[in-house]
C-alpha cells in the first residue's frame, strides 16, 4: 500500500483569493528544495498528503521517536511523528530573549525561605522522571524534585507532565491513546525550531516573536523588514503574504488610536532579526540575497503547500 500522511493537513489557499500561478509555484518549489528544506526538511506537499509519492524524501525524515527510560532501556513510540530541526540561535540570528528565558531563569519550586518557616508554602512537591533531549539529540530520562533554583524549564515541563498524570489518572485514560506514548521532552540548548512550512501563508505575524508580519519582509533583508506592526488587525494581505504592514506608529504608545497593539521592533524581544537572505556576511544570514521574483516564487509554492 502506497504510503500516506495521516496527521492533520493545513488549510488550503481560499479560492476568493488570486489563484496560484503553477508555474510561478514550480519555480518556488525549486528555490525551497535549494535554500530552505535543509532546515525546514523537504515539504509534505498535496501528493505525498493523498499517497502518490511514496519514495519522496520526506519521509526520511518521519519514524518512531526513541528514548532511554529510567530503567535505562530503550525505548520507542508505535506512532511515526515528523522528526523537525532546532536550530541554534547563534545560528538563525532571531531575537534571543524568548530562549534565554528557558536556558537562564530559575524557580524555586521548593517553596521560599520566608514561606517555609511559617509553615505556609512547602514547595511545589515535585518527584518526576521528565524526559531530556542531549547536545548529542538523544533522549534521556532524569529524575525531577524540588529546588530552590531549579531551571525554569525542567521546572514547567515537570508541571505540565504531572498535570497530564493526574488528568489521565482521574478520567482513566490510557496514556498511548491520546498522545501515541509520546514522552514530553525537553530540549537542550539555545534555539528555534523549523517548523514544517505547510499552512504558513495562514500564520502571520511571523518569527516565534511576532516581528515580521508578512512572508515577503522575511525573505527580505533585515534592513527592509518593518520597524512597526500593528498586532490585532485583521486585514490580510494575499500578494505578500501576511498581515498589512502599516506606516509608524507615535513614539512611546503602546496602543494606536484605534487600541490595535503597536509591537515595536527595536526593543529587545521585538527584534525582528536573522532569518536572513543577504550578500551582507553577519549572525543570522542563511544564504544569498532573493531577488524580489525569487521571494514572490517562493511565497507561490508555500501557497500551495
Ligand atoms: C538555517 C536553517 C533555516 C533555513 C535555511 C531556512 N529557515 Fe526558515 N526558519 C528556521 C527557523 C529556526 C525558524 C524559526 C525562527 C524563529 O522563530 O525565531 C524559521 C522560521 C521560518 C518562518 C516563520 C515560521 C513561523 O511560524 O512564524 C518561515 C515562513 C520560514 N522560516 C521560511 C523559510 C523559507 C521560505 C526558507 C528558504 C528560502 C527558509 N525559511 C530557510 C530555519 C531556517
Amino acid at each position: 500500500m502506497a504510503k500516506a500522511f495521516t496527521g492533520l493537513n493545513a488549510p488550503t489557499w481560499p479560492d476568493s483569493f488570486p489563484a496560484i500561478d503553477k508555474a510561478k509555484a514550480a519555480v518556488g518549489a525549486q528555490l525551497y528544495d535549494k535554500y530552505c528544506s535543509g532546515c525546514h526538511l523537504p515539504a509534505l506537499t498535496p501528493d505525498i498528503v493523498h499517497g502518490k509519492a511514496p519514495d519522496s524524501e520526506f519521509w526520511k525524515n518521519f519514524g518512531p521517536i526513541r528514548w532511554r527510560g529510567r530503567d535505562g532501556q530503550e525505548k520507542q513510540t508505535k506512532e511515526s511523528v515528523l522528526n523537525v530541526k532546532i536550530i541554534k540561535q547563534s545560528h538563525i540570528g532571531t531575537d534571543p530573549a524568548q530562549g534565554d528565558v528557558l536556558r537562564n531563569r530559575t524557580v524555586d519550586t521548593a517553596g521560599s525561605e520566608l514561606a517555609r518557616a511559617v509553615h505556609s508554602s512547602p514547595g511545589l512537591g515535585l518527584d518526576i522522571d521528565v524526559c531530556q533531549r542531549k547536545a548529542d539529540n538523544t533522549l534521556d530520562t532524569i529524575q525531577l524534585s524540588d529546588h530552590a533554583m531549579q531551571l525554569y524549564a525542567l521546572a514547567l515541563g515537570a508541571v505540565v507532565q504531572s498535570s497530564i498524570d493526574e488528568w489521565l489518572r482521574s478520567t482513566g485514560t490510557v496514556h498511548a491513546e491520546i498522545e501515541g506514548d509520546r514522552p514530553n521532552c525537553l530540549a537542550a540548548g539555545f534555539g528555534y525550531k523549523a517548523r514544517p512550512l505547510n499552512g504558513v501563508w495562514a500564520t502571520a505575524p511571523f518569527l516565534h516573536n511576532g516581528s515580521v508580519p508578512t512572508i515577503y519582509d522575511l525573505l527580505s533583508p533585515v534592513a527592509e523588514r518593518p520597524k512597526v506592526l500593528l498586532l490585532g488587525e485583521p486585514s490580510f494581505d494575499p500578494v505578500r503574504v501576511g498581515i498589512v504592514a502599516r506606516t509608524a506608529a507615535p513614539k512611546g504608545r503602546t496602543y494606536d488610536s484605534k487600541g490595535y497593539f503597536i509591537l515595536d521592533t527595536s526593543r529587545p524581544a521585538n527584534r525582528n532579526t536573522g532569518h536572513e537572505f543577504s550578500n551582507d556576511k553577519h549572525e543570522g544570514v542563511l544564504g544569498p540575497a532573493l531577488s524580489p521574483e525569487e521571494r514572490n516564487a517562493i511565497i507561490e509554492f508555500l501557497k500551495s503547500i
